[in-house]
């Protein structure tokens, strides 16, 4: 699927919450499995989601179903002048609608699945990023898809980088405790409904010398 680089100054044009609401209502109509909620994410799970990032050093954040970009606002609010946020989603009318909402160089939205995340970023001019970002649906993907993007998602990471995750089973689990070295799991209660969130780090074990 094409590549959509976004260009220009940093601008987050004025949409509305209703505007915002009304899209993200109708495309669960439209795709209910693909988007897999009804309302977008709230403010407290955001915080909450972005509240350990190291902003002083990433420099590629990964953002996995950015939906009417709930997240991707304040990511870019937080994000360093010289980084990049790419922004990856399945749904073409939220990549449009991202489009037109978000005027910022720094952010380059892209219409595709998460699955193909390493071409991306070889596509931005990254090799790796330092933290990727995921608010798709893994319960509601085809059999096998949530674990090939786990796997994608574990080589695509920087060594100690970190894959965000908030879902609102605990299926993520057993998807995440086989490819990454440490998991930590909270929830975030203020979000309706309530939220569960993975923080799933990326650690290199260097081979020990005999
Ligand atoms: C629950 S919405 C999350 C939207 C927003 N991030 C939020 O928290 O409000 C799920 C998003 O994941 C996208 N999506 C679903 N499957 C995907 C995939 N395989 N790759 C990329 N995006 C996907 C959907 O189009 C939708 O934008």
């Amino acid at each position: 699927m094409a590549s959509i680089p976004l260009k220009k100054k940093n601008l987050v044009r004025p949409s509305t919450f209703l505007a915002q609401w009304g899209m993200f209502f109708r495309q669960f109509v439209k795709h209910p499995g693909m988007i897999g909620s009804i309302i977008p994410s709230s403010a407290s799970l955001v915080d909450a989601m972005l509240a350990d990032v190291d902003w002083a050093r990433a420099r590629l954040f990964v953002e996995y179903g950015p939906g009417v970009g709930t997240f991707t606002r304040t990511v870019l609010e937080r994000m360093h002048p010289d980084a990049t946020l790419l922004a990856i989603d399945l749904n073409l009318d939220f990549v449009a609608f991202l489009e037109a909402q978000i005027d910022d160089p720094r952010l380059r939205v892209v219409h595709g699945s998460a699955a193909d995340v390493r071409r991306f970023i070889r596509e931005s001019g990254h090799r790796q990023a330092d933290y990727i970002l995921s608010g798709i649906p893994f319960s509601t993907l085809p059999e096998g898809v949530g674990e090939d993007i786990c796997a994608e998602t574990r080589t695509a990471l920087k060594p100690d980088g970190a894959f965000l995750v908030y879902q609102y089973s605990a299926y993520m689990r057993r998807l995440l405790s086989p490819q990454f070295e440490e998991l930590q799991e909270r929830v975030e209660w203020r979000n309706v409904p309530p939220c569960r969130m993975f923080t799933a780090t990326k650690r290199e074990v260097l081979a020990q010398a005999a």
